[in-house]
């Protein structure tokens, strides 16, 4: 199923994820690695093509990264993109300077050579998003221009004999209408690949290696009820039936209701065979919170109370063989083990292993998958529709809807002004079109009038985004009438609440959370 590996060398670009999940949606399976893996690495490997990522820097200072000429001479296809494409330009011979006019956005691609491999079945014009600084002033020896803009003679250069390209812009991200295909023609085209990486034969293969793996031994989960612990579990389930043991933590900061519904799906009335435990710790994490503003604080606090919630859980099990963690790709990535990127939040634990459960080893079954091959899986293992498409929610849940110090009585309230908007959002048929959409409590209180009465109440924000990959999002257009419908209600229906705001922030400069 990996035959076919095409390598994604990360330059510190933000869109490095990007790159290596559009490869996987053409069914190549792919891998990112930072620019600093060596050669000797690389050529084991074996790869069928090297795709070199954008990044922040300009590749003609010192110190910038970059790579030894060996790379494209290996006889292995590579695509550079933006600083990639750059870099490879420096490094053959040709030259790249400070632009006279910086690109970004939208802009308008006219591609010279319509013959090029990477350009078959793509527009004479076509949009691309360009993002640079530094420009291609004179292509590489052996190279040609493939494309260019009105303001970039070098938009794309090849070497098609040596299978080298170089994009300036980003094909990888959706604002390049027809970059998909274009990479798509590199992986295909290009370096050859059938595209056979599909997700009814990762099941199967994973189910045979948990087996195989696990043998009688115990598997212990801390199942949150979010998409990637439960197809996990159901995973490890399938695999190994009763063997596996569930703890669910509720720590009160859930939606509304959401505890009893992970309940119904896997404890004894649900449908798997599993052991299930349910840990109802909502005073031991209201308690720890008292007091406590600090968003990162509040994140640390619900993260180690979390630990020892299921610490003494464990203990109560005893020894077990195996500890499940959910971990899938992009947290590979993001804790720095995958590419270049800096961690920008504290939420990931990969890697480093828990020593407060007495287990022999870790499990983690979806470590090479990005989220919507999760999903995909998840619907393969019959798992409810509703569930595999629950939008994401964070691990210290309402703890970071709720800016300022979180109490019993604010969880209520965003809860409660939480169900009724997304109450509402599906009944205008909106909840599979908006990609995250919750309430957020401020910590506004201001004066409002009800009935005859003054009150001095909390504003609920709502948020909602539309996003492909959550590492950029813009704030949904939801239709005013629907905004209006659920203001009314929370006004009337929440008491505590008297205001009504929505979020418009884009990411960036803002966060998809809000706090
Ligand atoms: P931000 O707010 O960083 O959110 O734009 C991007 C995605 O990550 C989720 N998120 C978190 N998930 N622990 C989590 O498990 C966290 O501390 C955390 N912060 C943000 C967020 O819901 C969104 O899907």
């Amino acid at each position: 199923m990996k035959d076919e590996l095409v390598i994604v060398l990360d330059f510190g670009g933000q869109y490095n994820q990007l790159v290596a999940r559009r490869v996987r949606e053409c069914n190549v399976y792919c891998e990112i690695y930072s620019y600093k893996t060596e050669i000797e690495k690389i050529k084991t490997m074996d790869p069928k093509g090297i795709i070199l990522t954008g990044g922040p820097n300009s590749c003609y200072e010192p110190g910038a990264p970059t790579y030894a000429k060996e790379l494209f001479e290996l006889g292995i296809p590579v695509l550079g993109l933006c600083y990639g494409a750059q870099l490879m330009t420096l490094v053959l011979g040709g030259g790249v300077e400070a632009a006279p006019v910086r690109e970004y956005g939208k802009t308008e691609v006219m591609v010279d050579k319509k013959e090029s491999k990477i350009f078959a079945g793509v527009s004479a014009a076509t949009t691309c998003w360009m993002s640079h600084f530094d420009y291609i002033s004179r292509v590489a020896g052996g190279f040609e221009i493939t494309a260019h803009t009105a303001d970039c003679p070098v938009a794309a250069a090849e070497n098609e004999e040596k299978s080298l390209y170089a994009i300036q812009f980003h094909p990888e991200v959706l604002h390049t209408r027809e970059g998909t295909k274009m990479i798509d023609n590199f992986v295909k085209n290009v370096c050859g690949c059938a595209g056979d990486w599909k997700m009814d034969t990762f099941v199967e293969e994973a189910v045979q290696s948990i087996r195989e793996k696990v043998g009688g031994g115990k598997v212990l989960c801390a199942l949150s009820g979010g998409v990637d612990s439960s197809v996990a579990a159901v995973l490890i389930s399938r695999a190994v039936g009763s063997q596996l043991t569930c703890v669910f933590v509720d720590h009160g900061l859930l939606r509304k209701d959401e505890g009893d519904e992970v309940e119904a799906i896997f404890g004894p009335k649900g449908a798997y065979d599993l052991n299930f435990i349910r840990v109802n710790a909502q005073e031991r994490f209201y308690g720890r919170l008292a007091g406590v503003e600090e968003p990162e604080e509040k994140r640390k606090i619900i993260g180690e109370e979390f630990i020892r919630v299921f610490e003494e859980e464990a203990n109560k099990i005893g020894a077990v063989d195996f500890l499940v963690q959910g971990t899938i790709y992009p947290d590979v990535v993001e804790s720095g083990l995958g590419g270049e990127s800096a961690v920008i939040k504290s939420h990931h634990n990969v890697g480093g292993l828990p020593d407060y459960v007495n287990f022999k080893e870790i499990i983690e079954p979806l470590r090479d998958l990005f989220k919507d091959e999760v999903r995909k899986v998840g619907l393969e293992l019959g798992i409810p529709k509703h569930l595999v498409f629950r939008q994401p929610f964070p691990g210290p849940g309402l703890g970071i809807r709720i800016v300022g110090e979180v109490t019993a009585d604010k969880v209520r309230l965003v809860q409660d002004a939480d169900a009724i908007y997304r109450e509402e959002i599906a009944r205008a048929g909106l909840d599979t079109e908006i990609n995250q959409y919750f309430a957020a409590l401020t910590n506004m209180r201001s004066v409002g009038v009800m009935g005859d009465e003054r009150t001095y109440d909390y504003a609920v924000v709502l948020r909602g985004v539309s996003t492909v990959d959550f590492m950029t999002a813009e704030a949904a257009q939801i239709p005013y009438e629907v905004l209006g419908k659920v203001m009314g209600r929370i006004i009337n229906e929440v008491k505590g609440i008297n205001r009504v705001f929505y979020d418009l922030t884009s990411k960036p400069p803002g966060t998809i959370e809000f706090e």
